[in-house]
């Protein structure tokens, strides 16, 4: 059995450094596999519940292609078709869904909400993005730095714009594994500051910087990736136009991308609004590995729902 299996996924915390390593050398060995059409049913026979608080596109639909892929199968489950919607408590939908399938993944608001669900399910929970955290997200991006630069050490990822979920993400799984981070973020936006404080432990052990900063060009100077996501994410839609004027000078654009490493490239976890935290230019453009990353989310949560759920392997 290996040692992931029956785990949770609540956070990339919920992971040391090796166990990181361990899942993004399995999403790779399943993306090969995937590539040359050689079959992999490491979870034949299994489920994974899947509920959704929120929309979503790459998430939903690369766990549920991932989960075929694997051999098992993946239930939408949009939390205003359950029962849930109607007020079941969340503890008495973990324990019944843990009845039925082998993995549940949920994407919701508050992030006790998955805390709560992992407390009571005894099947493995994985986070697929809360206010707080979107740690699946991260796996893929660093399974496509890892491919972009043969290394995760050593790389700076500079993130501009909301001290958000992503950011929140990145910061945890890029000091975990070695790379230098840096926040550009503006006041009263910045990251919430447990999670820095989390991520200033792990730059203890990895040997990785941590900088937090208001100014746009010292977070992207030397950066190797320079990485940003929405102003306003979902559920901030009535702030949009007053987030708009505070974050203008944090667009990712090719003025920005001109002060940062020679061969910088540009990430964003989709989806994007043009001109707003990202020019069209720089997000279409040849430095853009954007897509790359929305492919990876599949292989890389291939790779974490075969270690989680297979019990195999
Ligand atoms: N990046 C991401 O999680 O996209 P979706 O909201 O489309 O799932
Ligand atoms: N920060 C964004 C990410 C979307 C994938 C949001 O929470 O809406």
């Amino acid at each position: 059995m290996n040692n992931l299996y029956g785990r949770h996924c609540l956070t990339l915390q919920d992971f040391s450094a090796e166990e990181m390593n361990q899942i993004l050398g399995m999403a790779a060995g399943l993306k090969d596999k995937q590539s040359k059409g050689v079959t992999h049913q490491l979870l034949a026979g299994k489920t994974l519940a899947m509920i959704f608080q929120k929309p979503s596109t790459r998430t939903r639909v690369s766990f549920e292609v991932g989960m075929w892929q694997l051999g098992g199968m993946a239930l939408f489950l949009s939390s205003q078709e359950l029962q849930m919607g109607r007020g079941e408590p969340i503890k008495d939908t973990a324990a019944v869904l843990s009845r039925y399938v082998d993995g549940i993944m949920i994407r919701t608001f508050d992030h006790e909400e998955v805390e709560e669900l992992a407390l009571h399910a005894s099947v493995p929970v994985i986070n697929g993005l809360t206010d707080l955290l979107h740690p699946c997200q991260v796996l893929a991006d660093l399974m496509t730095i890892k491919e972009r630069f043969g290394r995760l050490k050593g790389i700076k990822l500079a993130y501009l714009g909301d001290g958000n979920n992503v950011a929140h993400s990145l910061m945890l799984g890029c000091t975990k594994m070695g790379l230098d981070v840096a926040v550009g973020a503006p006041p009263g936006y910045l990251p919430n500051a447990r999670i820095e404080e989390k991520a200033r432990g792990n730059t203890l052990e990895s040997g990785s910087r941590l900088l937090i900063t208001s100014d746009p060009l010292q977070a992207v100077e030397n950066a190797d990736v320079i990485y940003t996501d929405v102003w306003a994410s979902m559920g901030q839609e009535a702030e949009k136009q007053a987030r708009r004027e505070v974050f203008s000078s944090y667009q990712v654009n090719s003025g920005i991308l001109d002060m940062a490493a020679p061969g910088a490239v540009i990430m964003h976890c989709l989806p994007a609004y043009r001109g707003e935290e990202i020019s069209s230019e720089v997000l279409d453009g040849e430095r853009s590995i954007v897509l790359e990353q929305a492919e990876n989310r599949l292989h890389a949560q291939k790779g974490l729902m075969a270690l989680l759920i297979g019990e195999n392997l």
